[in-house]
């Protein structure tokens, strides 16, 4: 993940920007730079290639006096890793640093061209800097310029700008992706974390979805996404002591709910090639992806889940056969594997111990090993062939959330490279969907807007003895993961159906008030889906239905809540109905007390069988 950071100092700041940028190694980044404000008036930048020393070496040579500037680490999105693409991206009058993707920066770049602006790079952070420069060309304040230009960028993104001439004066700004405010004696610093900032400061403010923030050395100002100036609380961070920092949240696990349009983005950015609509697989295959009959898949829990998800992705889109298995289940099964094939596990931790073994079994049988992992440097990453990194973070809440959907997104790129090897995904088919994977962050983070509803509707299943989750097609797996997540978080007996099963048996079950939670997004199967969501509701369910405005206006009367979540492409659906599962589970489990980020008997990695 891209890394900001932002000092308005009393001194030269260029070195202090470099040692934040230090602290955000760990995100992963490909090239680097910062811009100051110099004492000429004029805005003067050092990028490079490559390692922070790198840009260290840049510095020594030629030092930069501002005592107001910005930095970045960036991991190449759109366009490759070099100089000419690192941040800060800059005109005369403004340097601006990004994180996230700028969905429409394809149409906004055509539209600036035709006005007298025309992009350099192929990065979509150009598009920032120019429309910004327009706006302030037409005499607006930097902040009437900021406040023009950002309703018209979709996506999941944060922003910093310096400006030429306003030496007491950056901007800040998120819709999606995080951004932390520090304050300092008499200095005010960004960063993307609160662990950035720490040698700085410890007292943070978190800005909010759609926030904006003109930030001075003795203090800020914050407007909403409506232009109204808001207070943010401010928080005394634990980042300097640990490296993990619930930032302003009460659990890691709704922390890490809410960096998914980051986590998500920033593993598509190692599988796609995002300005050609293209899936860039950058891993070394030994062995033709066009040459499998048959892909295996072992995994546990939620990984599992994930799995499951790829499976029905694989055979519909790639035409390949796909077994999965609960590793746990696969390894002692002693099924038949093909000399020669391929198998995949999936593991967040990259230690579960079934998995571990699953993956030896098939390597004993000849097969090609290939792991999706969180933790590269675990187990199963150094005993694989080939590693598909998930690139979300550290995850700490015990309950998966954040791996998940980067597990499900790097699957479905894995989808479109084995679907376009085989023939069965033609170059106009990938591109819908690699915009379809690309359009997730904003889709992610429209999603959890519903998170006041959700806790409103998690109400009703914090008083249940049991809840059925039910769903179709892609939407099953996400009824089991639903299911999963309430069981392990809040304890109340919760199973999950695929929705065309319930007559043959599980129908039983249901009586009056039951709490019966329907994942319904809009694809062939929804109307089918809707109309098992009728059948339990006539014996008295209490229908929560997750689904999309088109199966909102389906929905009709007997259903008792509806979680509206972003229409997107059927193929990622799952991805965006996650948030809605987790989000009831984390609400359902805060009403009823329990402990969120360990529940009882479960641990994070399960290293033992
Ligand atoms: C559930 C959960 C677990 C894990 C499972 C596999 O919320 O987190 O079901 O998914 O223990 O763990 P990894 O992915 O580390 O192999």
């Amino acid at each position: 993940m891209c890394g900001i950071v932002g000092i308005v100092g009393t001194g030269p700041v260029a070195n202090r920007l470099h040692d934040a940028l230090q602290r955000l190694e760990y995100r992963g980044y490909d090239s680097a730079g910062v811009a100051t404000l110099e004492p000429d008036g004029t805005l003067v930048r050092r990028r490079a290639e490559g390692k922070l020393a790198n840009l260290s070496a840049r510095l020594e040579k030629d030092p930069l006096a501002g005592a107001i500037g910005i930095g970045h680490t960036r991991w190449a999105t759109h366009g490759a890793p070099t100089e000419a693409n690192a941040h800060p991206h800059m005109s005369a009058s403004v340097a601006v640093v990004h994180n996230g993707i700028i969905e429409n920066f394809a149409a906004l770049r055509d539209e600036l061209a035709a006005t007298g602006y025309p992009a350099r790079t192929e990065t979509d952070t150009e598009i920032v800097t120019l429309s910004v420069t327009r706006e302030l060309d037409r005499g607006a304040t930097p902040g009437q310029a900021v406040a023009k230009v950002l309703p018209q960028l979709k996506g999941a993104f944060a922003l910093a700008f310096l400006f030429r001439g306003f030496d007491d004066l950056l901007i800040a700004a998120r819709q999606g992706s995080p951004l932390a405010i520090g304050h300092g004696r008499g200095e005010m610093f960004i960063g993307s974390d609160a662990f950035a900032l720490a040698p700085f400061t410890a007292k943070i403010t978190y800005l909010e979805e759609g926030d904006r923030a003109e930030i001075h050395r003795d203090g800020m100002t914050i407007f909403d996404v409506n232009g109204k100036p808001v207070d943010r609380e401010q928080h005394l961070s634990a980042a300097s002591a640990l490296m993990v920092d619930k930032g302003n949240h009460r659990h890691f696990m709704s922390m890490e709910i809410d960096q998914q349009p980051e986590a998500v983005s920033h593993t598509l950015a190692h599988y796609l090639d995002m300005a050609n609509n293209k899936v860039d697989l950058r891993e070394q295959l030994p062995f033709d992806l066009a040459g499998p009959d048959r892909l295996t898949i072992t995994a546990c829990g939620t990984a599992f889940y994930a799995g499951l998800v790829a499976k029905y992705w694989f055979e519909r889109y790639a035409r390949l056969p796909v077994d999965v298995d609960v590793a746990s289940e696969f390894r002692y099964r002693e099924p038949p594997l093909e000399k020669g094939g391929v198998s995949l596990v999936i593991s967040q931790s990259g230690e579960t111990a079934d998995t571990l073994a699953a993956l030896r079994y098939a390597r004993a049988a000849g097969q090609h090993v290939m792991a999706m992992v969180n933790v590269a440097e675990s187990t199963i990453a150094r005993e694989s062939d080939v590693i598909f990194p998930t690139l979300c973070g550290p995850e700490i809440g015990v309950a998966s959330t954040k791996a998940f959907t980067s597990q499900l997104a790097a699957l479905g790129a894995l989808v479109v490279a084995f679907g376009r090897a085989r023939g069965h995904i033609k170059p106009r088919a990938e591109a819908k969907m690699v915009a379809a994977l690309t359009g997730l962050p904003g889709a992610l983070s429209e999603a959890l807007k519903a998170d006041g509803h959700i806790e409103a509707v998690a109400r009703v299943l914090s008083r249940a003895g049991d809840v059925l989750y039910i769903g179709r097609g892609t939407a099953f797996p996400l009824a089991l993961e639903g299911a999963l997540k309430l069981k392990e978080l809040s304890y109340i007996h919760a199973e999950a159906y695929p929705a065309g099963e319930l007559k043959h048996g599980p129908i039983a079950l249901i009586d009056e008030g039951m709490p019966v939670v329907v994942v319904a997004t809009t694809d062939e199967l929804m109307e089918k889906t809707i109309s098992n969501m009728h059948e339990v509701a006539a014996r008295g369910a209490k229908i929560i239905l997750i689904t999309d405005r088109q199966g909102a206006a389906l929905a009709g009367n007997d259903v008792a809540e509806i979680i509206v979540v972003p229409r997107v492409d059927p193929f990622v659906a799952p991805i965006v109905n996650a948030v809605a599962v987790q989000l009831l589970a984390y609400h359902t489990a805060v009403h009823m007390g329990t402990d969120v980020d360990q529940p009882r008997n479960l641990a994070k990695s399960v290293t033992v069988e």
